[in-house]
């Protein structure tokens, strides 16, 4: 990736001499970068663009062409592809579009293939370009105007990417790179991303996505990227689309975006709500030290501003300072009578410069107070001039020793204000919360970069071998769905405690089964055409004694044959009735973007109602299966409340990482889950109620 953001000569193959064209464009933001190589543009028609020579093609170029962008017609790519071939072009950064993203896929592999052959990267088709700080190339047909900087951005919107170029240079937003993927055709997420990770120019990564291809390897690249650098998302699609066919809870349940959301979460990356959000994160990113410790303090003017401010402190993360007797003994000297030194820090309406002034340093010459939120409400009292330059001065003393944002509050002085400091680069808000989430942003990602590595993967002794040949033998039916007996066979190859069940061919078996076990016992219907056994009264629960066996017998085959007349009853399953505990659900599938996903949620009849779950990709580590588990509202519920127990967290964590192991060891399971998963007491385990799994059978698709 080296020589795609640092070329030594970079053609532009389309290049023109029309200004309402796009291999205008580039040339023309190339030159007024001050692109520090060599600028070939190619067009057969030769001349002249902005004092550079065109060739009439590239095999007439003499210097080394790292980076060729291609701007001509999509049915003219193919052939320059081959041209760049020839000239020994290391990567092609494809501007055109009608390829992949109109159906025209055929194409798109093709020039990825000719490419390939001749050791050439693609980034695109159907982007804007790239811009890189480093060598002061804008090869974009953007507006122009990028100011260098730490912050690199990777945008799968070409318009969202280019209008991006506008808002950074409007809010001075430096970037050290700006690259348009589009069609992701080669170049990926991962690739720029590991770049990146190792680029000295850049602190930040800001992500645009729309989807995601590849995940499993964007996962692993981010997972390394964020002990690095920050990384902030945006994710457009927050609807659950494709839940709807899903067949399952786990599937129902993995609303494609709540998915994203908890696997970024897992990778360390922070994902924004908005365009504004991200910048502001950037933004303060790019400059602010990281916090030596959490306790943040409050200066204000105002007791309202300030009370919205803890508000905003506690939605946000950001703790507190409170060591009180010191408080009071620090801000003693600025303190009105009738202020207060209790964090918020409250100088009251008669605050001077000077006493901020004052109060900040207080803040920043205590080593464990470690960030300070600077609060301003517009006064007759205050000369705001003054104050601007007062502000200025103390950013520029503190910004690299401890994060500081301000945010203030007034008319339109106040605002004008605002503009003219952000236009220097200072985190100066006009909302108490945009302010605070910053540094909340700025603390979440300061935690993951001081995270030690990732734990080692446990592996568990799963019995793959016996697993796959219940599926076999599934398959062979033409089956994608494993009836319960095949679904306990699994269960227990892959170390589940499930109750203990019996088979039964028949009213005699049944009863006996029933005495083995021991009462109460739960009854279940066996047939390959019944697969929603309670929808057909094929479950009788709570069976005490014989004869309630043999009623529970009788009605469920009656019932079962009323639903479904031709179906054939292999039996019944007879099952040891399950003590209560804490029901959660634990599941696993092939999500379609991210590959193998497990998820731990709070099981039971409400599952989809209360949507209680969190996911993350697979395998997971058991620092990642404690961390998902305690994730879930209900977690105080695991915990024990009133007076109970703490329930056994570790052996459900256990569930969790077989499911894993199992989701990415073997792909032909599609969608697995254990629900009811109920979890006893500290020290008693698990048990498994009931497991489903969904495959694909050879060359055919799950149930
Ligand atoms: N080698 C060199 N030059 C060539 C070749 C060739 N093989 N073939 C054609 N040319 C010349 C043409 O003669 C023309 O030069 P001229 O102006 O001197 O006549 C120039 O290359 C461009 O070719 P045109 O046929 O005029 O094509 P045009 O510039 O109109 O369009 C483009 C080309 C921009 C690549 C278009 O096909 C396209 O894909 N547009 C969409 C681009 C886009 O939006 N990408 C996504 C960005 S992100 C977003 O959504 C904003």
């Amino acid at each position: 990736m080296g020589r795609l953001f640092n070329p030594r000569g970079v053609a532009v193959v389309g290049a023109s001499t029309n200004p309402g064209k796009i291999g205008y464009r580039i040339v023309e933001n190339m030159v007024k970068s001050g692109y520090i190589g060599q600028i070939y543009p190619i067009n057969p028609k030769g001349g002249e663009i902005l004092g550079w020579t065109v060739h009439r093609s590239l095999a007439d170029v003499q210097g080394d062409v790292d980076v060729a962008v291609l701007s001509v017609p999509a049915n003219h790519v193919p052939a320059a592809v081959a041209d760049c071939a020839a000239k020994g072009v290391g990567h092609l950064v494809v501007v055109t579009s009608g390829f992949s993203e109109i159906g025209n896929i055929a194409q798109e592999k093709e020039i990825v293939s000719i490419a390939h052959a001749h050791g050439m990267r693609v980034l695109g088709p159907n982007i804007f370009g790239i811009y890189s700080a480093s060598c002061r190339l804008d090869a974009t047909f953007g507006p122009g105007g990028i100011l260098p900087g730490h912050v690199a951005i990777i945008t799968q919107s070409g318009a969202l990417g280019i209008a991006m170029i506008g808002k950074t240079a409007a809010e001075s937003l430096g970037l050290s790179a700006l690259i348009s993927v589009g069609n992701k055709s080669d170049i990926d997420e991962a690739d720029l991303l590991t770049y990146l990770a190792e680029d000295p120019e850049t602190r930040v990564v800001l992500l645009y996505i729309e989807g995601v291809k590849n995940g499993e390897r964007l996962v692993r690249t981010l997972r390394h990227v964020t002990k690095r650098k920050h990384v902030v998302v945006i994710k457009s699609g927050r609807s659950a689309r494709g839940a709807m066919a899903a067949a399952s809870h786990t599937g129902s349940l993995a609303g494609a975006d709540d998915v994203f959301d908890d696997i970024m979460r897992q990778c360390g990356v922070l994902r924004a709500e908005s365009v504004q959000e991200a910048f502001n994160w950037v933004r303060f990113f790019a400059t602010a030290p990281l916090p030596s410790g959490e306790d943040a303090v409050i200066v204000t003017n105002g007791g309202g501003i300030g009370v919205l401010a803890t508000d905003a402190c506690e939605k946000y993360g950001v703790r507190l300072y409170d060591n009180q007797p010191i408080l009071a003994n620090a801000f003693a000297e600025v303190m009105p009578e009738f202020g207060s030194s209790k964090n918020p820090v409250d100088l009251t309406g008669q605050a001077t410069s000077e006493d901020y002034a004052r109060s900040l340093d207080a803040v920043f010459a205590r080593a464990d107070m470690h960030a300070a939120v600077a609060l301003y409400c517009e006064t007759a009292l205050f000369d705001t001039s003054q104050f601007a330059t007062l502000l200025r001065s103390m950013y520029r003393k503190y910004e690299s020793t401890k994060p500081i944002v301000f945010a203030l509050f007034g008319g339109a002085r106040m605002e004008a204000m605002i503009r003219e400091l952000r236009s220097e680069g200072i985190p100066v808000f006009g909302d108490v919360y945009e302010a605070v989430s910053v540094l909340g942003a700025l603390y979440r990602s300061a935690r993951r970069l001081a995270e030690e590595d990732d734990d080692e993967q446990t592996t568990h002794d799963i019995d793959l071998e016996r697993i796959r040949q219940v599926l076999g033998r599934a398959g062979a039916e033409g089956r994608g769905f494993l009836l319960a007996y095949e679904a306990a066979e699994v269960a227990s190859a892959l170390g589940l405690r499930m109750p203990r069940s019996i088979l039964s061919r028949d009213l005699d078996e049944a009863v006996r089964a029933a005495e083995t076990i021991g009462y109460p016992v739960v009854m279940k219907i066996v047939s390959k055409d019944i697969v929603h056994k309670s929808d057909a009264g094929g479950v009788a629960l709570d069976l005490e004694d014989r004869d309630e066996v043999v009623d529970a017998y009788q009605a469920i085959m009656r019932s079962c044959l009323r639903y479904k007349p031709d179906a054939v009853m292999e039996g019944v399953e007879v099952v040891e009735m399950v003590r209560s505990g804490v029901e959660t659900i634990v599941g696993a599938r092939q999500d379609p973007s991210f590959g193998p996903v497990a998820m731990f949620g709070l099981g039971g009849i409400y599952v989809e109602v209360m949507k209680d779950v969190s996911f993350r990709a697979a395998p997971i580590t058991a620092r990642v299966a404690r961390e998902m588990i305690g994730s879930i509202r209900s977690y105080p519920l695991l915990l024990g409340v009133r007076g109970e127990r703490r329930k056994d967290i570790g052996a459900a964590a256990d569930v969790v990482m077989r499911l894993g192991q199992l989701i990415a060891e073997c792909r032909e399971i599609t969608d697995m889950e254990v629900n009811p998963l109920m979890v006893y007491d500290y020290g008693e385990g698990v048990k498994a109620v009931d497991v489903r799994i969904l495959f694909h059978t050879q060359g055919g698709d799950a149930a």
